[in-house]
Protein backbone atom coordinates (compact mmCIF):
# COMPACT_ATOMS: atom_id res chain seq x y z
CA UNK A 1 0.00 0.00 0.00
CA UNK A 2 1.42 3.22 -1.03
CA UNK A 3 2.42 5.84 1.70
CA UNK A 4 -0.18 8.35 2.90
CA UNK A 5 1.68 11.16 3.34
CA UNK A 6 4.56 11.93 0.99
CA UNK A 7 7.42 13.74 1.69
CA UNK A 8 10.11 14.76 -1.10
CA UNK A 9 12.97 17.05 -0.75
CA UNK A 10 13.49 19.53 -3.44
CA UNK A 11 17.04 21.39 -3.39
CA UNK A 12 17.21 25.28 -3.13
CA UNK A 13 18.06 26.60 -6.11
CA UNK A 14 20.65 29.13 -4.19
CA UNK A 15 22.69 26.12 -2.60
CA UNK A 16 22.31 24.29 0.47
CA UNK A 17 18.72 24.03 1.82
CA UNK A 18 15.72 21.94 0.88
CA UNK A 19 12.10 22.27 0.20
CA UNK A 20 9.74 19.94 2.02
CA UNK A 21 6.75 19.03 -0.79
CA UNK A 22 4.40 17.18 1.54
CA UNK A 23 1.91 15.41 -0.81
CA UNK A 24 -1.21 14.05 0.79
CA UNK A 25 -1.63 10.62 -0.96
CA UNK A 26 -5.12 9.11 -0.55
CA UNK A 27 -6.71 10.40 -4.26
CA UNK A 28 -9.33 7.65 -4.06
CA UNK A 29 -11.00 9.33 -1.36
CA UNK A 30 -10.12 12.77 -2.31
CA UNK A 31 -7.33 13.34 -0.06
CA UNK A 32 -9.92 13.16 3.09
CA UNK A 33 -7.69 13.25 6.39
CA UNK A 34 -7.97 10.10 8.34
CA UNK A 35 -6.29 9.17 11.27
CA UNK A 36 -3.57 7.99 9.78
CA UNK A 37 -2.82 11.31 7.62
CA UNK A 38 -3.36 13.62 10.67
CA UNK A 39 -0.96 11.31 12.60
CA UNK A 40 1.69 11.60 9.90
CA UNK A 41 1.04 14.86 9.17
CA UNK A 42 1.75 16.05 13.00
CA UNK A 43 5.02 13.87 12.87
CA UNK A 44 6.01 15.77 9.49
CA UNK A 45 5.67 19.24 11.16
CA UNK A 46 7.93 18.38 14.26
CA UNK A 47 10.63 16.80 11.74
CA UNK A 48 10.26 20.44 9.61
CA UNK A 49 11.19 22.40 12.41
CA UNK A 50 13.66 20.07 13.92
CA UNK A 51 15.40 19.92 10.68
CA UNK A 52 17.79 22.38 9.64
CA UNK A 53 18.10 21.65 6.17
CA UNK A 54 14.07 22.40 5.54
CA UNK A 55 13.49 26.10 4.52
CA UNK A 56 10.26 26.16 3.32
CA UNK A 57 7.11 23.49 3.06
CA UNK A 58 4.62 23.23 0.59
CA UNK A 59 1.68 21.14 0.88
CA UNK A 60 -0.43 19.13 -1.71
CA UNK A 61 -2.89 16.73 -2.45
CA UNK A 62 -2.56 13.95 -4.91
CA UNK A 63 -3.76 13.60 -8.31
CA UNK A 64 -6.36 11.57 -9.25
CA UNK A 65 -5.29 7.42 -9.59
CA UNK A 66 -6.09 6.44 -13.11
CA UNK A 67 -9.68 4.89 -13.33
CA UNK A 68 -10.46 1.04 -13.47
CA UNK A 69 -11.77 0.31 -16.69
CA UNK A 70 -15.51 1.15 -17.17
CA UNK A 71 -15.03 3.72 -14.29
CA UNK A 72 -14.96 7.53 -14.22
CA UNK A 73 -12.15 9.39 -13.12
CA UNK A 74 -12.27 10.60 -9.38
CA UNK A 75 -12.23 14.39 -9.45
CA UNK A 76 -8.77 16.32 -8.74
CA UNK A 77 -9.17 17.33 -4.89
CA UNK A 78 -6.32 18.88 -2.14
CA UNK A 79 -8.36 17.92 0.64
CA UNK A 80 -12.27 17.04 0.57
CA UNK A 81 -12.26 16.90 4.22
CA UNK A 82 -12.07 15.30 7.21
CA UNK A 83 -13.16 11.71 6.76
CA UNK A 84 -16.94 11.58 7.43
CA UNK A 85 -16.73 8.03 7.86
CA UNK A 86 -14.67 8.39 11.00
CA UNK A 87 -17.64 10.74 12.39
CA UNK A 88 -19.72 7.68 12.39
CA UNK A 89 -20.61 6.70 16.33
CA UNK A 90 -18.44 8.95 18.32
CA UNK A 91 -19.42 11.35 21.06
CA UNK A 92 -18.02 14.85 22.11
CA UNK A 93 -15.69 13.40 24.40
CA UNK A 94 -14.22 11.04 21.84
CA UNK A 95 -14.09 13.77 19.31
CA UNK A 96 -12.68 16.79 21.27
CA UNK A 97 -9.62 14.09 22.12
CA UNK A 98 -8.84 13.74 18.64
CA UNK A 99 -9.76 17.56 17.40
CA UNK A 100 -7.33 18.88 20.60
CA UNK A 101 -3.32 19.21 19.39
CA UNK A 102 -4.49 17.96 16.12
CA UNK A 103 -2.88 17.74 12.63
CA UNK A 104 -4.20 21.22 11.11
CA UNK A 105 -2.68 23.06 14.37
CA UNK A 106 0.49 21.33 13.93
CA UNK A 107 0.88 22.88 10.57
CA UNK A 108 -0.43 26.36 12.09
CA UNK A 109 2.39 25.88 14.80
CA UNK A 110 4.98 25.38 12.27
CA UNK A 111 8.17 27.81 12.87
CA UNK A 112 8.72 27.39 9.16
CA UNK A 113 7.18 29.17 5.58
CA UNK A 114 4.11 26.92 4.47
CA UNK A 115 2.84 27.42 1.03
CA UNK A 116 -0.83 25.42 0.37
CA UNK A 117 -0.54 24.45 -3.42
CA UNK A 118 -4.00 23.70 -4.04
CA UNK A 119 -5.66 21.93 -6.94
CA UNK A 120 -9.34 20.92 -6.85
CA UNK A 121 -11.53 20.50 -3.75
CA UNK A 122 -10.46 22.42 -0.62
CA UNK A 123 -13.79 21.73 1.49
CA UNK A 124 -14.50 21.40 5.38
CA UNK A 125 -10.73 19.70 6.77
CA UNK A 126 -9.14 20.51 3.37
CA UNK A 127 -10.12 24.39 3.40
CA UNK A 128 -8.87 24.99 6.82
CA UNK A 129 -5.58 23.11 5.76
CA UNK A 130 -5.29 25.85 3.55
CA UNK A 131 -6.08 28.50 6.21
CA UNK A 132 -3.16 27.02 8.25
CA UNK A 133 -0.62 28.05 5.84
CA UNK A 134 1.23 30.70 5.54
CA UNK A 135 0.18 31.32 1.49
CA UNK A 136 -2.21 29.74 -0.36
CA UNK A 137 -1.64 28.61 -4.44
CA UNK A 138 -4.57 27.23 -6.61
CA UNK A 139 -4.78 26.03 -10.17
CA UNK A 140 -8.20 27.95 -11.60
CA UNK A 141 -10.44 24.97 -11.55
CA UNK A 142 -10.21 24.35 -7.79
CA UNK A 143 -13.56 24.38 -5.44
CA UNK A 144 -13.10 26.01 -1.82
CA UNK A 145 -16.11 25.62 0.71
CA UNK A 146 -17.10 25.15 4.58
CA UNK A 147 -19.38 22.72 3.97
CA UNK A 148 -20.04 21.52 7.54
CA UNK A 149 -23.36 22.82 8.16
CA UNK A 150 -25.17 20.00 5.79
CA UNK A 151 -23.56 17.28 8.22
CA UNK A 152 -25.04 19.26 11.00
CA UNK A 153 -21.35 20.75 12.09
CA UNK A 154 -19.26 23.23 11.95
CA UNK A 155 -15.98 24.04 11.25
CA UNK A 156 -13.56 22.28 14.11
CA UNK A 157 -9.90 22.35 12.55
CA UNK A 158 -9.56 26.62 13.81
CA UNK A 159 -11.88 27.21 10.51
CA UNK A 160 -14.08 29.79 12.14
CA UNK A 161 -10.85 31.65 13.50
CA UNK A 162 -8.66 31.68 10.74
CA UNK A 163 -11.03 31.91 7.64
CA UNK A 164 -12.50 34.97 8.98
CA UNK A 165 -9.55 36.84 8.78
CA UNK A 166 -8.64 35.83 5.50
CA UNK A 167 -12.15 36.76 4.62
CA UNK A 168 -13.96 39.09 6.98
CA UNK A 169 -16.78 38.49 9.28
CA UNK A 170 -19.42 38.50 6.50
CA UNK A 171 -18.08 36.58 3.77
CA UNK A 172 -16.96 34.01 6.19
CA UNK A 173 -20.18 33.98 8.02
CA UNK A 174 -22.18 33.66 4.59
CA UNK A 175 -19.78 31.03 3.77
CA UNK A 176 -20.58 28.54 6.53
CA UNK A 177 -23.80 29.52 7.20
CA UNK A 178 -24.78 28.81 3.66
CA UNK A 179 -22.04 25.63 2.88
CA UNK A 180 -21.83 26.76 -0.30
CA UNK A 181 -19.12 26.04 -2.46
CA UNK A 182 -16.80 28.85 -3.88
CA UNK A 183 -14.90 28.93 -7.04
CA UNK A 184 -11.75 29.66 -7.53
CA UNK A 185 -11.83 32.80 -9.11
CA UNK A 186 -14.13 34.11 -6.10
CA UNK A 187 -11.93 32.51 -3.38
CA UNK A 188 -9.08 35.11 -5.14
CA UNK A 189 -11.27 37.86 -4.93
CA UNK A 190 -11.89 37.42 -1.45
CA UNK A 191 -8.63 37.02 -0.34
CA UNK A 192 -8.48 33.00 0.25
CA UNK A 193 -6.13 32.36 -2.41
CA UNK A 194 -2.81 34.65 -3.08
CA UNK A 195 -2.47 33.39 -6.55
CA UNK A 196 -4.75 31.75 -9.64
CA UNK A 197 -2.75 29.95 -12.25
CA UNK A 198 -4.00 27.14 -14.87
CA UNK A 199 -3.06 23.63 -13.31
CA UNK A 200 -0.47 23.15 -15.57
CA UNK A 201 1.41 26.17 -14.23
CA UNK A 202 0.16 25.13 -10.74
CA UNK A 203 3.39 23.85 -9.24
CA UNK A 204 6.08 25.95 -11.50
CA UNK A 205 4.17 28.74 -9.72
CA UNK A 206 4.29 27.49 -6.39
CA UNK A 207 7.71 26.20 -6.70
CA UNK A 208 8.83 29.86 -7.91
CA UNK A 209 7.25 31.59 -4.75
CA UNK A 210 8.94 28.56 -2.52
CA UNK A 211 12.29 28.97 -3.93
CA UNK A 212 12.22 33.08 -3.40
CA UNK A 213 11.06 32.49 0.18
CA UNK A 214 13.65 29.86 0.62
CA UNK A 215 16.63 32.16 -0.17
CA UNK A 216 16.14 34.24 2.65
CA UNK A 217 17.72 34.62 6.59
CA UNK A 218 15.70 31.52 8.18
CA UNK A 219 16.24 33.55 10.93
CA UNK A 220 14.23 36.71 9.87
CA UNK A 221 11.89 34.49 8.52
CA UNK A 222 10.99 33.26 11.88
CA UNK A 223 11.09 36.49 13.49
CA UNK A 224 9.01 38.12 10.16
CA UNK A 225 6.12 34.97 10.77
CA UNK A 226 6.21 35.57 14.44
CA UNK A 227 5.61 39.71 14.03
CA UNK A 228 2.98 38.94 11.46
CA UNK A 229 1.51 36.44 13.88
CA UNK A 230 1.38 38.51 16.63
CA UNK A 231 -1.12 40.65 14.40
CA UNK A 232 -3.66 38.25 15.14
CA UNK A 233 -3.58 38.14 18.53
CA UNK A 234 -2.44 41.48 19.96
CA UNK A 235 -4.66 44.34 19.24
CA UNK A 236 -2.38 47.49 16.90
CA UNK A 237 -0.92 49.19 19.72
CA UNK A 238 0.28 45.75 21.72
CA UNK A 239 1.18 44.26 18.01
CA UNK A 240 3.65 47.54 16.91
CA UNK A 241 5.10 47.32 20.30
CA UNK A 242 6.28 43.88 20.00
CA UNK A 243 6.96 44.42 16.12
CA UNK A 244 9.60 47.32 17.58
CA UNK A 245 11.03 44.76 19.51
CA UNK A 246 11.76 41.96 17.44
CA UNK A 247 12.48 44.42 14.64
CA UNK A 248 15.34 45.98 17.18
CA UNK A 249 16.64 42.53 18.11
CA UNK A 250 17.43 41.93 14.50
CA UNK A 251 20.35 44.49 14.73
CA UNK A 252 21.97 42.12 16.87
CA UNK A 253 22.04 39.60 14.15
CA UNK A 254 24.31 38.82 11.98
CA UNK A 255 22.31 38.23 8.68
CA UNK A 256 21.03 41.86 9.20
CA UNK A 257 24.86 42.99 9.13
CA UNK A 258 25.02 40.83 5.79
CA UNK A 259 21.88 41.67 4.44
CA UNK A 260 22.87 45.38 4.29
CA UNK A 261 26.16 45.21 3.67
CA UNK A 262 24.91 42.93 0.31
CA UNK A 263 22.68 45.72 -0.72
CA UNK A 264 25.56 48.41 -0.64
CA UNK A 265 28.30 46.13 -2.54
CA UNK A 266 26.08 44.98 -5.00
CA UNK A 267 26.23 41.66 -4.10
CA UNK A 268 23.89 38.62 -3.03
CA UNK A 269 23.52 37.79 0.84
CA UNK A 270 25.19 34.77 2.03
CA UNK A 271 23.30 33.94 5.32
CA UNK A 272 24.78 32.16 8.08
CA UNK A 273 21.36 31.30 9.76
CA UNK A 274 20.33 29.73 6.59
N1 LIG B 1 -14.73 11.82 3.83
C1 LIG B 1 -14.72 10.52 3.43
N2 LIG B 1 -14.79 10.16 2.12
C2 LIG B 1 -14.89 11.14 1.21
C3 LIG B 1 -14.90 12.50 1.56
C4 LIG B 1 -14.82 12.82 2.94
N3 LIG B 1 -14.79 14.09 3.37
N4 LIG B 1 -15.00 13.24 0.43
C5 LIG B 1 -15.04 12.35 -0.59
N5 LIG B 1 -14.97 11.09 -0.13
C6 LIG B 1 -14.96 9.85 -0.90
C7 LIG B 1 -16.35 9.47 -1.40
O1 LIG B 1 -17.08 8.80 -0.40
C8 LIG B 1 -15.99 8.58 -2.58
O2 LIG B 1 -15.60 7.31 -2.09
P1 LIG B 1 -16.03 5.98 -2.92
O3 LIG B 1 -15.57 6.21 -4.33
O4 LIG B 1 -15.31 4.89 -2.23
O5 LIG B 1 -17.53 5.91 -2.82
C9 LIG B 1 -14.74 9.23 -3.15
O6 LIG B 1 -14.20 10.04 -2.09
C10 LIG B 1 -15.03 10.14 -4.32
O7 LIG B 1 -16.00 11.09 -3.94
P2 LIG B 1 -17.38 11.28 -4.70
O8 LIG B 1 -18.36 11.86 -3.73
O9 LIG B 1 -17.79 10.04 -5.40
O10 LIG B 1 -16.95 12.37 -5.80
P3 LIG B 1 -17.91 13.41 -6.50
O11 LIG B 1 -17.12 13.98 -7.63
O12 LIG B 1 -19.24 12.85 -6.79
O13 LIG B 1 -18.13 14.56 -5.37
C11 LIG B 1 -17.43 16.03 -3.59
C12 LIG B 1 -17.03 15.28 -4.87
C13 LIG B 1 -16.18 16.70 -3.03
C14 LIG B 1 -18.50 17.09 -3.94
C15 LIG B 1 -18.04 15.04 -2.57
O14 LIG B 1 -17.15 13.93 -2.43
C16 LIG B 1 -18.24 15.61 -1.19
O15 LIG B 1 -19.21 16.36 -1.00
N6 LIG B 1 -17.37 15.26 -0.21
C17 LIG B 1 -17.52 15.65 1.16
C18 LIG B 1 -17.12 17.09 1.36
C19 LIG B 1 -17.37 17.51 2.80
O16 LIG B 1 -18.48 17.59 3.25
N7 LIG B 1 -16.27 17.82 3.51
C20 LIG B 1 -16.34 18.28 4.86
C21 LIG B 1 -16.18 17.16 5.79
S1 LIG B 1 -16.26 17.71 7.47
Amino acid sequence: MSEVLVIEEIPCENGDGMIAKVTINRPDKLNALNDDIRTRIKKMCKWADENDSIRCVVITGAKPNPPPEGKRSKPHSFVAGADITEFVGKGSEEIREIFRDNAIEAIWNLKKPTIAMIDGFALGGGCEVACSCDIRIASDRSIFGTPEIKLGLIPGYGGTQRLVHLVGYGRAMEMMMTGNNVSAEDAYRMGIVNHLCAPENLESKTMEIAQTIASKSMHTMRVAKQAIRASLDNGITDGVEFEASVFAKLFDTEDQKIGVQAFLSRSEPEWKHR
